[in-house]
Protein backbone atom coordinates (compact mmCIF):
# COMPACT_ATOMS: atom_id res chain seq x y z
CA UNK A 1 0.00 0.00 0.00
CA UNK A 2 1.31 3.55 -0.71
CA UNK A 3 1.87 5.32 2.11
CA UNK A 4 1.41 9.40 2.06
CA UNK A 5 4.12 11.82 3.77
CA UNK A 6 2.62 13.65 6.64
CA UNK A 7 3.98 17.62 6.48
CA UNK A 8 3.79 19.16 9.76
CA UNK A 9 4.20 22.78 9.00
CA UNK A 10 5.50 23.91 12.60
CA UNK A 11 7.69 26.73 10.89
CA UNK A 12 4.32 28.06 8.98
CA UNK A 13 6.66 27.92 5.95
CA UNK A 14 5.18 26.19 2.98
CA UNK A 15 6.52 22.57 2.12
CA UNK A 16 7.86 23.88 -1.08
CA UNK A 17 10.99 26.34 0.15
CA UNK A 18 12.30 23.44 1.93
CA UNK A 19 12.03 20.97 -1.36
CA UNK A 20 13.77 24.64 -3.35
CA UNK A 21 16.83 24.34 -1.17
CA UNK A 22 17.17 20.56 -1.13
CA UNK A 23 17.12 20.39 -4.61
CA UNK A 24 19.55 22.97 -5.39
CA UNK A 25 21.91 21.33 -2.91
CA UNK A 26 20.85 18.47 -4.04
CA UNK A 27 22.25 19.05 -7.43
CA UNK A 28 24.66 21.36 -6.44
CA UNK A 29 23.34 24.31 -7.43
CA UNK A 30 23.08 25.86 -4.07
CA UNK A 31 26.20 28.38 -5.46
CA UNK A 32 24.65 29.16 -8.75
CA UNK A 33 23.30 33.07 -9.38
CA UNK A 34 19.54 32.28 -9.75
CA UNK A 35 16.51 34.56 -10.73
CA UNK A 36 13.33 33.57 -8.87
CA UNK A 37 9.80 34.44 -9.15
CA UNK A 38 7.56 34.01 -6.61
CA UNK A 39 4.45 33.68 -7.58
CA UNK A 40 1.73 34.35 -5.18
CA UNK A 41 4.06 35.42 -2.27
CA UNK A 42 1.56 35.86 0.78
CA UNK A 43 3.56 36.79 3.63
CA UNK A 44 7.02 36.26 2.32
CA UNK A 45 7.72 33.19 4.46
CA UNK A 46 9.35 30.79 1.33
CA UNK A 47 11.10 33.80 -0.26
CA UNK A 48 12.64 34.40 2.78
CA UNK A 49 13.75 31.13 3.63
CA UNK A 50 14.70 30.41 -0.14
CA UNK A 51 16.43 33.70 -0.02
CA UNK A 52 18.63 33.07 3.13
CA UNK A 53 19.43 29.44 2.03
CA UNK A 54 20.58 29.87 -1.94
CA UNK A 55 22.93 32.10 -4.02
CA UNK A 56 19.28 34.14 -5.63
CA UNK A 57 20.57 36.91 -7.71
CA UNK A 58 17.45 38.22 -7.94
CA UNK A 59 14.30 37.61 -6.22
CA UNK A 60 10.59 38.65 -7.75
CA UNK A 61 7.94 38.47 -5.47
CA UNK A 62 3.94 38.66 -7.20
CA UNK A 63 1.10 38.40 -4.87
CA UNK A 64 -2.84 39.81 -6.05
CA UNK A 65 -3.22 41.34 -2.43
CA UNK A 66 -1.64 44.76 -1.07
CA UNK A 67 -1.74 43.24 2.07
CA UNK A 68 0.11 40.20 1.14
CA UNK A 69 3.00 42.26 -0.63
CA UNK A 70 3.41 44.26 2.33
CA UNK A 71 4.01 41.73 4.66
CA UNK A 72 6.68 40.18 1.77
CA UNK A 73 8.21 43.44 2.15
CA UNK A 74 8.60 43.26 5.90
CA UNK A 75 9.58 39.93 6.02
CA UNK A 76 12.89 40.35 3.25
CA UNK A 77 13.32 44.19 4.33
CA UNK A 78 16.96 42.78 4.86
CA UNK A 79 16.97 41.20 2.06
CA UNK A 80 18.83 42.65 -1.17
CA UNK A 81 17.70 42.47 -4.66
CA UNK A 82 13.80 41.92 -4.30
CA UNK A 83 10.93 42.98 -6.16
CA UNK A 84 7.65 43.11 -5.55
CA UNK A 85 4.69 42.85 -7.46
CA UNK A 86 1.29 43.68 -6.59
CA UNK A 87 -1.21 42.09 -9.49
CA UNK A 88 -1.65 38.72 -11.12
CA UNK A 89 -0.21 36.99 -13.94
CA UNK A 90 -0.24 39.83 -15.96
CA UNK A 91 2.92 41.06 -13.86
CA UNK A 92 5.02 38.02 -15.65
CA UNK A 93 7.06 39.98 -17.85
CA UNK A 94 10.14 38.46 -17.81
CA UNK A 95 12.43 35.43 -17.59
CA UNK A 96 13.69 33.48 -14.48
CA UNK A 97 15.22 30.48 -13.66
CA UNK A 98 12.95 28.99 -11.14
CA UNK A 99 9.39 29.64 -10.97
CA UNK A 100 8.24 28.58 -7.02
CA UNK A 101 4.27 28.73 -6.87
CA UNK A 102 2.71 27.81 -3.57
CA UNK A 103 -0.64 27.67 -2.91
CA UNK A 104 -2.18 29.45 -4.94
CA UNK A 105 -2.19 27.76 -8.48
CA UNK A 106 -5.55 26.48 -6.67
CA UNK A 107 -6.92 29.73 -6.59
CA UNK A 108 -6.74 30.46 -10.29
CA UNK A 109 -9.39 29.15 -12.67
CA UNK A 110 -9.05 27.38 -15.71
CA UNK A 111 -8.58 30.55 -17.93
CA UNK A 112 -5.65 31.84 -15.92
CA UNK A 113 -4.31 28.04 -15.15
CA UNK A 114 -3.88 28.28 -18.95
CA UNK A 115 -2.46 31.80 -18.80
CA UNK A 116 -0.25 31.26 -15.98
CA UNK A 117 1.36 27.76 -17.73
CA UNK A 118 1.61 29.64 -21.14
CA UNK A 119 4.04 32.15 -18.84
CA UNK A 120 6.15 29.39 -17.53
CA UNK A 121 6.47 28.22 -21.17
CA UNK A 122 7.83 32.09 -22.52
CA UNK A 123 9.49 32.78 -19.26
CA UNK A 124 11.38 30.43 -17.77
CA UNK A 125 14.88 29.88 -18.75
CA UNK A 126 16.77 27.06 -20.27
CA UNK A 127 17.74 24.90 -17.72
CA UNK A 128 14.79 26.05 -15.50
CA UNK A 129 12.31 24.66 -12.47
CA UNK A 130 9.11 25.07 -11.54
CA UNK A 131 8.47 24.09 -8.16
CA UNK A 132 4.63 23.78 -7.84
CA UNK A 133 2.60 23.14 -4.57
CA UNK A 134 -1.33 22.49 -5.27
CA UNK A 135 -4.47 20.64 -3.77
CA UNK A 136 -4.55 17.41 -4.52
CA UNK A 137 -8.37 15.91 -5.87
CA UNK A 138 -7.44 13.59 -3.36
CA UNK A 139 -7.76 16.39 -0.09
CA UNK A 140 -10.52 15.23 2.03
CA UNK A 141 -11.31 18.92 3.86
CA UNK A 142 -12.51 20.41 0.94
CA UNK A 143 -12.22 18.76 -2.20
CA UNK A 144 -16.10 18.50 -3.50
CA UNK A 145 -17.91 20.14 -0.40
CA UNK A 146 -18.76 23.49 -2.24
CA UNK A 147 -20.56 23.87 -5.64
CA UNK A 148 -19.49 22.52 -8.93
CA UNK A 149 -18.35 25.10 -11.30
CA UNK A 150 -20.80 25.01 -14.21
CA UNK A 151 -17.64 25.05 -16.49
CA UNK A 152 -16.96 21.54 -18.51
CA UNK A 153 -13.68 22.74 -19.15
CA UNK A 154 -12.89 23.42 -15.25
CA UNK A 155 -13.91 19.83 -13.61
CA UNK A 156 -12.40 19.33 -9.65
CA UNK A 157 -13.32 23.11 -9.17
CA UNK A 158 -15.83 24.84 -6.61
CA UNK A 159 -17.34 28.05 -5.30
CA UNK A 160 -17.24 28.05 -1.29
CA UNK A 161 -19.93 29.83 0.59
CA UNK A 162 -17.67 32.47 1.54
CA UNK A 163 -17.57 32.91 -2.55
CA UNK A 164 -13.81 31.86 -3.20
CA UNK A 165 -12.84 29.22 -5.91
CA UNK A 166 -10.92 26.88 -5.26
CA UNK A 167 -9.51 24.05 -8.33
CA UNK A 168 -8.36 20.35 -7.12
CA UNK A 169 -5.86 18.72 -9.30
CA UNK A 170 -5.15 15.18 -9.94
CA UNK A 171 -1.56 13.70 -11.03
CA UNK A 172 -3.35 13.24 -14.22
CA UNK A 173 -4.42 16.60 -14.95
CA UNK A 174 -0.72 18.09 -13.69
CA UNK A 175 1.16 15.42 -16.12
CA UNK A 176 -1.22 16.91 -18.84
CA UNK A 177 -0.98 20.75 -18.59
CA UNK A 178 2.59 20.53 -17.37
CA UNK A 179 3.90 18.71 -20.31
CA UNK A 180 5.78 21.39 -21.36
CA UNK A 181 8.16 20.40 -18.75
CA UNK A 182 10.57 17.32 -17.96
CA UNK A 183 8.81 15.98 -14.17
CA UNK A 184 11.29 15.32 -12.11
CA UNK A 185 9.45 14.72 -9.10
CA UNK A 186 5.35 14.76 -8.93
CA UNK A 187 4.52 13.42 -5.04
CA UNK A 188 1.22 14.23 -3.24
CA UNK A 189 1.65 15.12 0.62
CA UNK A 190 -0.72 15.29 3.63
CA UNK A 191 -0.18 19.07 5.23
CA UNK A 192 -1.58 19.76 8.84
CA UNK A 193 -1.02 23.06 10.59
CA UNK A 194 0.01 25.08 8.10
CA UNK A 195 -1.92 28.36 8.90
CA UNK A 196 -4.99 28.85 11.35
CA UNK A 197 -7.38 28.81 8.77
CA UNK A 198 -6.67 25.74 7.21
CA UNK A 199 -6.74 22.24 9.37
CA UNK A 200 -5.12 19.98 7.03
CA UNK A 201 -5.18 19.70 2.95
CA UNK A 202 -3.55 16.99 0.96
CA UNK A 203 -1.43 18.54 -1.87
CA UNK A 204 0.72 17.47 -4.64
CA UNK A 205 4.56 18.55 -4.74
CA UNK A 206 5.56 19.13 -8.56
CA UNK A 207 8.99 19.80 -9.82
CA UNK A 208 9.29 20.71 -13.58
CA UNK A 209 12.79 21.10 -15.40
CA UNK A 210 12.60 23.26 -18.56
CA UNK A 211 13.18 20.87 -21.51
CA UNK A 212 15.26 23.58 -23.46
C1 LIG B 1 -2.30 30.49 0.73
S1 LIG B 1 -1.40 31.91 0.25
C2 LIG B 1 0.18 31.17 -0.20
C3 LIG B 1 1.31 32.08 0.09
C4 LIG B 1 2.71 31.50 -0.17
N1 LIG B 1 2.92 31.21 -1.57
C5 LIG B 1 2.94 30.26 0.68
O1 LIG B 1 2.94 29.16 0.13
O2 LIG B 1 3.09 30.39 1.89
C6 LIG B 1 -2.06 32.33 -1.35
C7 LIG B 1 -1.61 33.67 -1.87
O3 LIG B 1 -1.95 33.78 -3.24
C8 LIG B 1 -2.43 35.08 -3.50
N2 LIG B 1 -3.25 35.05 -4.73
C9 LIG B 1 -4.51 34.58 -4.87
N3 LIG B 1 -4.93 34.71 -6.15
C10 LIG B 1 -3.87 35.25 -6.82
C11 LIG B 1 -3.67 35.61 -8.19
N4 LIG B 1 -4.62 35.46 -9.10
N5 LIG B 1 -2.48 36.14 -8.53
C12 LIG B 1 -1.50 36.32 -7.60
N6 LIG B 1 -1.64 36.01 -6.31
C13 LIG B 1 -2.81 35.48 -5.92
C14 LIG B 1 -3.18 35.45 -2.24
O4 LIG B 1 -3.32 36.86 -2.12
C15 LIG B 1 -2.30 34.84 -1.16
O5 LIG B 1 -1.34 35.74 -0.70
Amino acid sequence: MNSIEIYDCERNISKIAFEVVEYLELHSLLNKPISILDYGCGNGEVAKFVAENTNYQQYTCIDISKKAIELSKKNCRNLQNFEFLCGDVTEITKSYDIFIISAVYHFLNKEKRDILIEKIKHFLNPDGLLFLLTLSTDDKQYYGKGKSVENHDDPDSFIYEEGYYLHFSSKKELLTDFNLLRIEKIKEFFGKNYTKDVEFFTCWILIGKSKN
